[in-house]
């Protein structure tokens, strides 16, 4: 049995629906995070996005990301950024506004249905949230779906083993992994 850290259940980070309390609890976590250790500014480094790029933040929550990806992806480029929490989709919309962030769109997604066409992205990634997935076989074929042919998944291990994220990957059947770094997997289809 996997063991939980108190500060992910306080947060609700183990669920894939969270309460409102839970939400802003994770939200106030991750800004800490960032002002101590400027983890997402350093782990969005490494995704390697490149100008012109269309990609998905899938599971944004805070949109701690969205901001260095629309400065990587530039004014040619475009940024979905997708979560099922209407919380998560009010903070988008916020630094949009807030940014003047004129290539990225909040997308509201349900039951691992995305309202955007199928081989939208060049780059899916979806950061510390897998392990909440309840559904990860729905999900990856989510994911899998809204990827160009070329284009490439990356997921984050977040709170689970690598070894759980490779097993549910495998299980999967729909996608391939084609790089491992220490806190990512790389995917194609
Ligand atoms: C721990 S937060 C991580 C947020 C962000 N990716 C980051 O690293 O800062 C997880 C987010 O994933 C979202 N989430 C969980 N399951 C999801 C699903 N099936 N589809 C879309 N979003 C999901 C949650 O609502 C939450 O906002």
């Amino acid at each position: 049995m996997e063991t939980k850290k108190l500060s992910d259940r306080f947060s609700g980070k183990d669920r894939e629906s969270m309460s409102n309390l839970g939400f802003n609890a994770m939200t106030l976590f991750m800004k800490l995070m960032d002002i101590v250790g400027g983890h997402s500014r350093k782990n969005f480094q490494s995704l390697g996005l490149k100008a012109g790029q269309t990609v998905i933040d899938y599971g944004c929550g805070p949109a701690r990301y969205i901001g260095f990806a629309s400065n990587a992806v530039g004014e040619k480029g475009k940024v979905f950024a997708v979560d099922i929490h209407p919380l998560a989709i009010a903070k988008v919309k916020e630094k949009i506004e807030k940014l003047s962030l004129t290539n990225v769109e909040a997308v509201f997604a349900e039951n691992y249905t995305t309202p955007l066409n199928s081989e939208t992205a060049d780059v899916v990634y979806a950061l510390d949230m897998f392990h909440m997935v309840e559904k990860p076989e729905d999900f990856l074929n989510e994911l899998s779906r809204l990827v160009k042919k070329e284009g490439v998944i990356i997921i984050e291990d977040g709170h689970q083993p690598r070894t759980t994220t490779i097993q549910k990957i495998e299980q999967s059947g729909c996608l391939k992994i084609i790089q491992e770094t220490k806190s990512h997997i790389k995917c194609q289809k």
